[in-house]
């Protein structure tokens, strides 16, 4: 059964992750990810210092960077505000279990899964952002996106009875595994170049041709991701998914060009930081298209 009150909650946690995930994305690019070297707490406080002399004992006054460590702390109050959309919707979902056993069910495994995301967002700091654990967390980020997608496909009744397309579930799946691997292959160019930004010993002009192997499948990944879109648009250009196939298409050039623009332009900041919230983008509607093209949706899921 459809419940109001929870596709309307369901899309504030929607809404909510991808807040995160653009907010995750500012303090990478910003290097504020140590902003505040502990967690929870920030320089052992729960509002941190706005100057080095305010430091408690124990901390290198010389590390201290009053910018990074808003940016994270501010970074730190969205995850929490976050957590509180979740509770939201968990207790929304509890008050209407007996017609909605199954949101109840995601909204409490959407709650643990945000849970344990928190405590990774710990371990990233604890670790000094080893990359590994920066990219799990961007995994985690995508499964709790995810979730909260399915609860809002759950409770509404947006263009249901459009059948399934079991041709297109095969290339919607395919275009699945295809991002997940851009966002392991993704992942690895970022620890590579990391350190190569950070130190900013060599000149910006030649940080592409310091771009590790990866880099080249992340490339090729991406015109097979366009390739396979267009031709879906061709096939489906007067189906019902055809507005969803445009907006695939749209978003995977989209992030294609962003990487264009950060390889040759000498990572610009502003293409590094929308290729995270737009690689989201992508997968939002590569899922889309998943559970329209799937029986679930016709079934309700
Ligand atoms: C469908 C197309 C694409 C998708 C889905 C995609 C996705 C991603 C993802 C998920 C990351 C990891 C971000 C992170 O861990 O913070 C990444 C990183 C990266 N991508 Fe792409 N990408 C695409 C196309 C491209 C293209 C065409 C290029 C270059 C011509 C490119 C260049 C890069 C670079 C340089 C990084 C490292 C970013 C950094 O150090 O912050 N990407 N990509």
């Amino acid at each position: 059964m459809i419940v109001d009150a929870l596709y309307k909650s369901s899309r504030n946690v929607f809404w909510a992750a991808f807040i995160v995930i653009a907010a995750g994305a500012f303090v990478r690019v910003t290097g504020s990810g140590l902003g505040c070297p502990d967690w929870p707490k920030c320089f052992g406080a729960w509002v941190p210092p706005i100057d080095a002399t305010q430091l408690p004992e124990g901390f290198d006054r010389l590390k201290f960077n009053a910018i990074q460590t808003w940016t994270e702390y501010l970074n730190r109050l969205v995850g929490a505000a976050f957590g509180l959309f979740v509770l939201r919707l968990l207790f929304i979902s509890w008050r209407h279990r007996h017609v909605g056993v199954l949101s109840f069910g995601l909204s409490l495994t959407l709650f643990f899964v945000t849970g344990f995301q928190a405590w990774l967002g710990g371990q990233v700091v604890a670790e000094e952002l080893r990359g590994a654990l920066v990219t799990a967390h961007f995994v985690f980020a995508f499964l709790i996106l995810a979730v909260a997608r399915l609860l809002m496909w759950l409770n509404t009744n947006t263009a249901r009875g459009s059948g399934s397309n079991r041709m297109l579930l095969v290339c919607a799946v395919g275009l699945m595994i295809l991002l997940l691997m851009q966002v392991f292959l993704g992942a690895h160019v970022r620890v590579h170049m990391e350190p190569i930004l950070m130190e900013g010993l060599i000149p910006r002009q030649t940080w592409v041709n310091h771009l590790p192997e990866e880099d080249f499948w992340h490339r090729k990944i991406a015109l097979l991701m366009l390739l396979i879109s267009s031709a879906m648009l061709y096939v489906w250009r007067s189906a019902y998914f055809r507005g969803h196939i445009i907006l695939l298409l749209v978003v995977v050039m989209t992030q294609s060009l962003l990487g264009m623009a950060m390889a040759y332009l000498s990572f610009n900041v502003v293409a590094q930081f929308l290729h995270v919230p737009f690689a989201t983008g992508v997968f939002v509607a590569v899922l889309d298209l998943i559970v329209m093209s799937s029986s679930l949706r016709v079934k309700q899921l």
